[in-house]
C-alpha cells in the first residue's frame, strides 16, 4: 500500500494540512509538473531538512502555455511519477483536475515587472503571469511554510521570489541546484524530446555557458562569442546568451553584486534552458 497520501481536490488536500498545522508541523511544497526526473527528486530531498511534512503537487498549468506551445503533448505520466515519489520523503501529492484549479468563470491574472521583464519574455510574454498565477495559488492553497524551486529555471526562482516579498507571503523560498546528466546536461523534462543526434548537440550548452560565465573578454564580446559557439555546435536557434545582474536581471550596473550566465537555446522544436554563476 502507498504511503503518500494522493490529494485530487482542495478541500481534501487543505484538510491534510490542517491537521498537519494542528499538530505544529512544518509543511513544504514542491510544486512541479509531473515527468519527475532526478532533478525534481533532488527538490524533495533538499527540503526534507527544512521541513516536517512534505506535498509534492503535480499540475500542468495552461495559463503558462502559449497557443502553440506543448500543452497537450508535455510529458504526462502520474502513475511512473508517484511510484518515484514513493522512494522520496515525500507525504503527499496534490494532483488537482483544470476545473478545480481554474474554476468555471475564472478571470483573475497577475502581471509583474522586475525580473519577469525579458530574457523568457521575449519569446514567451504569457509564461511568467501563469507562473506566478499558479505559484501564488498553489502556496496560499497548501498554506505551506517553505517552498523549494529549482534554479535552473533560474528567471522563474528570482520571479517568484520577487512575488512572494512584494505581497508578503508567510512563506520562506529555497532554491534547488541545477542536476545534470553525465556529460552536463542540465535535466529537464523537455530533454525527452530530443533525438541521438540533438542530444549529442546538448551537451556542448554547458561546456559554452561555462566559457561565458568565465569569459574575460568584456560581457558583450563574450556573449556574441557564445552565440556563436552555439551556432557552430548545431543549436539551430539562440534566443538569448548573456550575463545579467543575479537578482533583478537587469544588465549589471553599479549596484551589482552577483551576476549570472542565462542561456537558452534551441534545437529544432525544442528550447534548452541553462544557467551559471557568473564573474
Ligand atoms: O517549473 C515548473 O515546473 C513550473 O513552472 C511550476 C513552478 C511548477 C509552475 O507550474
Amino acid at each position: 500500500m502507498s504511503r503518500l497520501g494522493l490529494h485530487r481536490t482542495l478541500e481534501d488536500m487543505r484538510a491534510q494540512v490542517a491537521a498537519w498545522k494542528a499538530d505544529g508541523l512544518r509543511v513544504g511544497l514542491v510544486p512541479t509538473m509531473g515527468a519527475l526526473h532526478a532533478g525534481h527528486l533532488s527538490l524533495v530531498d533538499a527540503i526534507a531538512k527544512n521541513a516536517d511534512k512534505i506535498i509534492v503537487s503535480i499540475f500542468v498549468n495552461p495559463t503558462q502555455f502559449a497557443a502553440h506551445e506543448d500543452l497537450s503533448t508535455y510529458p504526462r505520466q502520474e502513475a511512473t511519477d508517484l511510484a518515484a515519489l514513493e522512494t522520496t520523503p515525500a507525504d503527499a501529492v496534490f494532483a488537482p483536475t483544470v476545473q478545480e484549479m481554474y474554476p468555471q468563470g475564472f478571470t483573475t491574472g497577475i502581471s509583474m515587472a522586475g525580473p519577469a521583464l525579458g530574457l523568457e519574455s521575449e519569446t514567451r510574454p504569457h509564461f511568467f503571469g501563469g507562473v506566478a498565477l499558479i505559484v501564488l495559488k498553489l502556496l496560499t492553497q497548501t498554506q505551506t511554510d517553505v517552498a523549494i524551486f529549482g534554479e535552473k529555471d533560474y528567471q522563474q526562482l528570482m520571479v517568484i521570489r520577487r512575488m512572494v516579498a512584494d505581497l508578503n507571503l508567510p512563506v520562506e523560498i529555497m532554491a534547488g541546484a541545477i542536476q545534470r546528466e553525465a556529460d552536463g546536461l542540465a535535466m529537464s523534462s523537455r530533454n525527452v524530446y530530443l533525438d541521438a543526434e540533438q542530444r549529442k548537440i546538448a551537451a556542448q550548452l554547458n561546456v559554452i555557458l561555462h566559457q561565458l560565465g568565465n569569459h574575460r573578454a568584456s560581457a558583450e564580446v563574450a556573449e556574441a562569442e557564445a552565440k556563436r559557439a552555439l551556432l557552430e555546435a548545431g543549436f539551430t536557434e539562440v534566443e538569448y546568451a548573456c550575463i545579467r545582474d543575479a537578482e533583478t536581471l537587469g544588465v549589471p550596473d553599479a549596484n551589482t553584486r552577483a551576476r549570472r550566465a542565462l542561456i537558452v537555446a534551441r534545437l529544432g522544436e525544442t528550447r534548452l534552458l541553462d544557467n551559471s554563476p557568473a564573474v
